[in-house]
């Protein structure tokens, strides 16, 4: 069997990790171009870094569900597989599957990874997974709500915390969340991994699994992974720009729906 699954923030709903565009989805009160872009970083990089934090802490605090436990288990039975997500979240890698998690080779991260910093002016990375885990400054977050308090932190604050924004040991320029922001290229290197597998041959499923497909490579992805006569299933609550695609549609949540298809598949 070759699988490809395709995975969005929907299903890291279930372990408490907010979607983007989903019922209070990230992009429902937040601005995605004052925290996802390179020109935000460059205006208020404080203000950025604070939320990448506080995502941090929050998924730190999160544990892969079900959803995450099948894909594990299924990369296990699968002969050809690969996960392609666009979470920037760690729970695909954490998940197991009988003490098995996912290999690293078998995990493509599209839009990047939270935990990993690299230098916004030099190619400095570091992967420490380090990210600076520390949670978020004093009075940043409302209590109530769990959101970012005020945008406009006191200049006492502002000294402070423009401090805290660690510095590139090579060239001393800020560092920055290692994830692909809005107007940026995917890193050229994890989309040639997605291209080898799928040059590499037609799969029998193609998994997609809580994203709105709302970038075009992902619907093209999925499409070809199929292109012959391969199964594309759609795991999704709601109706998505992939839907009309897809061969069959489960809607139900991911972390519902993952452990009874997949034990579907495997048993096949
Ligand atoms: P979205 O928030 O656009 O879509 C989440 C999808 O998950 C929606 O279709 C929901 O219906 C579905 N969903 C919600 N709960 C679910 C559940 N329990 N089980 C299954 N599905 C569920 O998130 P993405 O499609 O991942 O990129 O967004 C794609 C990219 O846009 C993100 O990687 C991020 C965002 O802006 C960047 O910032 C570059």
């Amino acid at each position: 069997m070759r699988v490809l699954v395709i995975t969005g923030a929907g299903v890291s709903a279930e372990s408490g990790i907010p979607t983007f565009r989903g019922k209070d989805g990230y992009w429902r009160n937040l601005d995605p171009a004052r925290l996802a872009t390179p020109e935000a970083f460059a205006k208020d990089p404080r203000l950025v870094w604070q939320w990448y934090r506080e995502r941090r802490e929050r998924i730190r605090k999160s544990e892969p569900n079900p959803a995450h436990q099948a894909i594990a288990k299924l990369a296990q039975h699968a002969q050809d597989f690969l996960l392609v997500t666009q979470n920037v979240d760690d729970l695909h890698a954490r998940a197991e599957w009988e003490g098995n998690t996912l290999v690293r080779q078998n995990i493509v991260q599209i839009h990047g990874d939270i935990f990993i910093t690299r230098c916004s002016h030099c190619d400095f990375v570091d992967a420490g997974r380090g990210g600076s885990p520390e949670p978020p400054a004093p009075g940043t977050i409302d209590s109530n709500s769990g959101r970012l308090r005020s945008i406009a932190p006191t200049s006492a604050q502002a000294e402070q915390e423009e401090e805290e924004i660690p510095k590139c040991p090579r060239c001393g320029a800020l560092v920055r969340p290692g994830v692909v922001w809005f107007g940026e290229q995917l890193d050229l290197g994890e989309v040639q991994r997605v291209e080898n597998f799928l040059d590499e041959g037609a799969c029998d499923f193609a998994l997609v699994i809580g994203t709105t497909a709302a970038f075009g490579y992902i619907i093209d992805w999925a499409l070809r992974a199929i292109a012959s006569n391969g199964e594309l299933v759609e795991v999704n609550p709601d109706e998505t720009s992939l839907s009309r695609f897809a061969t069959h549609l489960i809607r139900e949540p991911a972390a519902v729906a993952l452990p009874r298809l997949v034990d579907e598949l495997v048993t096949q």
